[in-house]
């Protein structure tokens, strides 16, 4: 086989950031980094020059060598990869700085025969989409685009509350990476302050008897400092919500290794421990909320959800009903949702 020199430099400059990341505060020599990799010195300027360019920031002295000074934020390889902890999920990553949608790349590669784990991100897309055939608006730089290829052991009716183990996945890398206490809102949004946040699309290739395969798309927005117009007072941004710029890989990282923990966990013990996680983070839970379901709009108190991921609502008449389908809403809202696109 032939060496490819870019993939080679492309390995190189992955395993540099690696060891600038396991270095922590101290210095790495140039001589040093030079030996540990078989390369010249001249050649580990060359490649740290071009992670500068991406991004890193990095320290240099003549004396002591090189220092990391804050990570990107770029979900290319290289940024992504020395933060990962997981087993699978990420570990085959495919960035683009632009495509239509990542949950449509990831949904060709699954039909392809990519493995369970692989995660496309992008920094931008031209076609994003949300549930409900609504648009998901993913401006570059601003949010976290990803999609991520599932092949649980699972018949396909117990697909869909993989869902609800992405929205939790978020809830909880937000909460450890940025000590914030998001609440879910039903089906799968992750709320800051009553905003939206996060939203998750779930799309699935089933043969009758097991799932195929499983895209699980996640939108978070990251970095945006304004937001729509018809947006702004339903959703948030996390740079909005702590007052400064976040790395995406450093949230994309723990979020796949959360999200990881809870699809296996569901695949091993069932619903019952992913429901618990989701209902200590519930938004609505006891409230009275409006459902705008396909058909109609109903009103009711939200009780609880069902064992299969359905909501319960318990309607004026007394009489307890399970959604779907539908978006939920407090009914002290007082806006029109039906012409709001996420
Ligand atoms: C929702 O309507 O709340 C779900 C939004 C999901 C958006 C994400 S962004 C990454 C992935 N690619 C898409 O086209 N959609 C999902």
């Amino acid at each position: 086989m032939r060496a490819n020199p870019q993939r080679n430099a492309e390995k190189v400059r992955l395993e540099l950031a690696r060891r600038l990341l396991g270095a922590g505060d101290e210095c790495l020599s140039g001589e040093r980094l030079a030996g540990d990799l078989g390369i010249s010195r001249a050649a580990v300027s060359k490649h740290l020059a071009v992670l500068r360019d991406r991004g890193f920031s990095l320290d240099a002295s003549p004396r002591r060598g090189y220092r990391l000074v804050a990570w990107p934020d770029a979900l290319t390889p290289e940024a992504v990869l020395p933060q990962l902890q997981t087993r699978t999920l990420g570990r085959t990553l495919i960035h683009h700085e632009v495509c239509d949608s990542t949950n449509t790349l990831a949904f060709s590669e699954g039909l392809a025969g990519a493995p369970h784990g692989l995660t496309v991100v992008a920094d931008a897309q031209t076609r994003g989409r949300g549930r409900r055939g609504r648009d998901w608006h993913s401006p570059a730089g601003a949010g976290l685009y990803a999609s991520v290829l599932l092949r649980p052991e699972l018949q396909p009716q117990a697909a869909p509350p993989l869902a609800f183990a992405a929205a939790v996945a978020v809830a909880e890398a937000l909460e450890e990476t940025l000590d914030l206490s998001p609440r879910l809102k039903w089906p799968n949004d992750v709320q800051l302050g009553g905003r939206k946040v996060c939203g998750i699309l779930l799309e699935m290739s089933a043969e009758p008897e097991r799932v195929a395969f499983v895209v699980c798309g996640i939108g978070l927005n990251v970095n945006a400092q304004t937001l729509p117009r018809e947006l702004e007072h339903r959703a948030t941004s996390l740079r909005l919500e702590v007052g400064r710029p976040v790395a995406r890989p450093l949230v994309l990282a723990p979020l796949l290794a959360a999200l990881e923990r809870w699809v296996d966990r569901y695949v091993d013990e069932g619903f019952a421990p992913l429901r618990e996680a989701w209902l200590a983070r519930a938004a609505h839970l006891n409230q009275e909320v409006r459902v705008d379901t396909p058909n109609t709009t109903i009103r009711g108190v939200a009780e609880t959800l069902d064992a299969d991921g359905a909501l319960v609502l318990k309607l004026p008449s007394g009489e307890s009903k399970r959604i779907l389908v539908g978006d939920v809403w407090p009914v002290t809202d007082p806006v029109d949702e039906t012409t709001v696109t996420r």
